[in-house]
């Protein structure tokens, strides 16, 4: 079954609820699954190595899911209105795959949490989409016939979906938030689904 990689970064469990959010999304369009994976936390000082699986949530990242998948999205938590070091470690391990064009005519979406509801959001999903751009992926945002885009009072932007996790940091989304990021997978996976029947 063609496979969507939802990859994602997370440290307080907000992102990876949307990203399982736009996993059911995906998995709401017809033959197509998603595949969830995270991405190691960094330090500038390494003296222990991280165990080779997480202790809990999605298995780390492997190159292969990149060439595998037939989109992705990637979603980080905003940190000071951009992606964390995590997310932006390992897309600049990248360079093989984008000397190959692994990605190349890939959909990718971005989705991102902040604390505040003027954190960043658009600033950090404008962030991610310029190394997606630079792998040759096609860009996958949400239009506004999503109607509530232009109601939400919480999360979820034409950009990509969010989460605002508030003062105390409560990684469940709204009701809102998880509606548009169920939109944002299903139609990640459509336009997946039609541009590799081209392939
Ligand atoms: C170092 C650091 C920087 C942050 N910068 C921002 C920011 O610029 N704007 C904001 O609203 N929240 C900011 N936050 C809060 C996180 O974006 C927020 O808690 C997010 O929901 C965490 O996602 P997670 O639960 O998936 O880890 C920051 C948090 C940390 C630790």
């Amino acid at each position: 079954m063609p496979e969507i990689l939802v990859l994602y970064y997370s440290r307080g469990g907000s992102v990876a609820k949307l990203a399982r959010q736009i996993a059911r999304g995906i998995g709401e369009v017809e033959g197509m699954s998603a595949r969830l994976r995270t991405v190691p936390p960094v330090a500038a000082v390494t003296e222990t190595r991280a165990p080779p699986v997480p202790e809990d949530g999605a298995p780390y990242v492997d190159k292969q899911d990149l060439a595998d998948c037939i989109g992705l999205a990637v979603g980080s938590p905003t940190r000071f209105g951009n992606m964390a070091a995590p997310m932006k470690f390992f897309i600049d391990s990248l360079g093989a795959e984008w000397a190959s064009g692994a990605l190349v005519g890939k959909p990718a979406s971005v989705f991102t949490s902040t604390a505040t509801q003027h954190g960043g959001q658009e600033s950090t999903l404008l962030s991610m989409q310029v190394p997606l751009l630079h792998h040759g992926c096609v860009i996958v945002g949400l239009p506004y016939t999503e109607p509530l885009l232009s109601t939400t009072r919480t999360g979820g932007t034409p950009y990509g979906a969010s989460h605002v996790a508030g003062g105390e940091d409560d990684p469940q989304p709204s009701e809102e938030e998880a509606v548009l990021a169920r939109a944002l997978g299903r139609r990640l996976a459509e336009i997946a689904r039609r541009l590799d029947a081209h392939r």
